[in-house]
């Protein structure tokens, strides 16, 4: 069962006057209980993708241009506000990049624990906070009863990755966007998040889009993976087939320190050269301009194209598959 689809999906910000995607025509869908990865450099558009899938693209900058995304076999684009706040936090939720800047500072962190419930599942503040203690054990965060009713401040950065996950989780979601949801902690305590996170999915059903820079994690968690370039898939398949063999020259670059998963424990190799700015992008191929594999027709538009079970890779050169304009 596909429980969410993201189809043709573009999200554009104004810049001088005209609109630049973000995020171009980007597709992908999410089977329940399913893990997929969606990796790339700094600036390629992950968080602006999971933005848009909760309706939270930063207005009036940004828009979504074009696409539908189908959450649970319904359309939820260009819903009115008022019915995506019934479902965000509901049948789908984001742990965010930031959780200083999504956790409320002058809230405690029962209360804002229990406020999915009180909200969506329409529970007293006290069942509601029982509910939430339930939640903070879950994840497990040590003497849970006695830190309902302290603040976030009072919680090392560790504990409060946590306390976004018991949020993101509180109302069973059927799909979760998490956003580097390790990336602050430290190595066992990403572990520890991870093993977290993948127990929660076991006992839950519940599909996670795993944004993150760290391929040791993508190996540990993901059945799929995206690969995304200046708002573009570029690449995408089921993880073993991504590691064994990486199809596109910018996935190749990227995986470039670790060929093996067995040895994956770091992070995405450095590239020489930067993304481009949304309005600076190169025609056709916008990785052709770092690429050592840049050849005569990477001017032009490239097709996914398939080149095994699930796996497809956007370029001519390694696939063969003439682009057309
Ligand atoms: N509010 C905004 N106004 C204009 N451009 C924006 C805005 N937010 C993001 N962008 C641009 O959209 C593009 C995609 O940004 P996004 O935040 O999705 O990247 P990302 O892949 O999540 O990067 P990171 O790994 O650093 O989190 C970037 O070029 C970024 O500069
Ligand atoms: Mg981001």
């Amino acid at each position: 069962m596909t429980a969410l689809a993201v189809e043709g999906l573009r999200t554009e910000f104004r810049i001088g006057g005209a609109w630049h995607p973000a995020v171009k025509d980007v597709s992908f869908t999410l089977a329940r209980n399913e893990t997929l990865a969606l990796v790339g450099e700094s600036g390629c558009g992950k968080s602006m993708t999971a933005l848009s899938i909760m309706g939270l693209v930063p207005a009036p900058a940004g828009r979504i241009a074009a696409g539908r995304i189908v959450l649970e076999g319904r359309e939820i684009t260009g819903l009115p506000e008022a019915e995506l706040e019934k479902i965000r936090g509901d049948r789908v939720a984001m742990i965010f990049q930031e959780p200083m800047t999504s956790l409320n500072p002058v809230m405690t962190v029962g209360d804002q624990v229990a406020e999915p419930l009180i909200r969506h599942r329409g529970m007293a503040r006290k069942e509601a906070l029982k509910h939430a203690l339930g939640l903070l054990e879950e994840v497990k965060i040590p003497s849970a009863a006695a830190r309902l009713s302290e603040y976030p401040h009072q919680f090392s950065g560790g504990m409060r990755q946590r306390v976004m996950i018991a949020m993101a989780l509180a109302c069973e979601p059927a799909v979760l966007l998490a956003d580097e949801p390790t990336t602050a902690l430290d190595v066992t305590i990403q572990a520890q998040v991870l093993g977290l996170l993948a127990d929660l999915r076991a006992r839950h059903g519940t599909s996670v889009l795993f944004i993150t820079h760290n391929l040791g994690v993508v190996a540990q968690i993901a059945d799929r993976v995206a690969v995304m370039y200046a708002g573009e898939i570029v690449e995408e398949g089921p993880v073993h087939a991504i590691f064994a063999e990486p199809g596109h020259p910018y996935t190749r670059a990227l995986f470039a320190t670790i060929p093996r998963m067995d040895r994956a424990g770091q992070d995405l190799a450095a590239i020489p050269g930067r993304v481009p700015a949304l309005d600076a992008m190169p025609q056709g191929c916008r990785f052709a301009p770092r690429c050592p594999l840049r050849r005569e027709g990477c001017e032009r538009d490239q097709a996914l194209v398939p080149v095994g079970a699930g796996h497809r890779v956007r370029c001519h050169v390694t696939t063969g598959a003439l682009a057309d304009a």
